[in-house]
């Protein structure tokens, strides 16, 4: 589904990723690992095209993405939960997740009544604003926020960074269901080993920019963790 051809992506001058490849097929769910700064955010931004290749291609359902904007990549059916969640905390719950559908569907009402079936947590705070919710609410909307576009694949950035334990397995189970249900591919950014051990079946670890391991992620080695991942 998703096929990242040796890509480079620069700031500036500094290579950041530096000739990772990488595919996804329909279905899967991908934990992308690796400590802070070796380019996960980098590499998500990049599939949705907010950050341009110096090298390398992108293909999405067999098409070349590389030179699409970010809004035709969406319409093509990838969505992106960034890191951080950036709802928008002066609108409303109601309002930040009209703002994830508006471009992409006509019906509105009936999007947001079949997402919201999701999140239970989120129905019951329609009219306050984004910002009063808790943290683990706030990424639920966050979620939700980008299922509004009805996508194909999902793209999550941290989606457990600052989030409490117990919250944590909550949003695995509504990612599971989701998945499931509305036939999604997961790619999830994630540094808390549990969470991306339940969420996801294969792993790539990054460090500098470069693929260093992957595989399935039951076998994935209390050596390679700690060689790394462990801080
Ligand atoms: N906007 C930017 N300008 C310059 N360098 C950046 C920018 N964003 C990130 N970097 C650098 O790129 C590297 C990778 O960052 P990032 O992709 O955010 O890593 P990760 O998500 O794995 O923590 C880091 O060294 C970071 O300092
Ligand atoms: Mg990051």
């Amino acid at each position: 589904m998703l096929d990242v051809k040796d890509i480079q992506v620069n700031y500036g001058k500094s290579k950041v990723i530096n000739g990772i490849s990488l595919k996804v097929n329909a279905g899967e769910k991908l934990a992308i690992m690796g400590r802070n700064g070796v380019g996960k955010t980098t590499l998500l931004k990049s599939i949705i095209g907010i950050l341009p290749l110096e090298e390398g291609s992108i293909s999405f359902q067999e098409a070349d993405i590389s030179k699409k904007m970010p809004h035709q990549r969406s319409r093509n059916g990838i969505a992106y939960v960034p890191q951080g969640r950036e709802i928008i905390p002066d609108l409303t719950v109601e309002e930040n997740l009209d703002l994830g559908g508006y471009a992409h569907t006509t019906d509105l009402a009936g999007q947001k009544e079949r997402v919201l079936e999701f999140f239970p947590a989120l129905k019951v705070h329609l009219k306050r604003k984004g910002g009063v919710l808790s943290g683990g609410q706030q990424q639920q909307l966050a979620i939700a926020r980008a299922l509004m576009s009805e996508p194909k694949m999902l793209l999550l950035d941290e989606p457990t960074e600052g989030i409490q334990p117990n919250v944590i397995a909550e949003i695995a189970t509504i990612l599971e269901r989701i998945r499931s249900e509305m036939d999604l591919t997961l790619v999830i950014v994630e540094q808390n080993l549990k969470f991306a051990k339940k969420i996801a079946d294969r792993y790539v670890i990054l460090q500098k920019g470069k693929v260093v391991s992957e595989g399935k992620i039951k076998e994935l080695s209390d050596e390679t963790i700690n060689k790394y991942l462990a801080v």
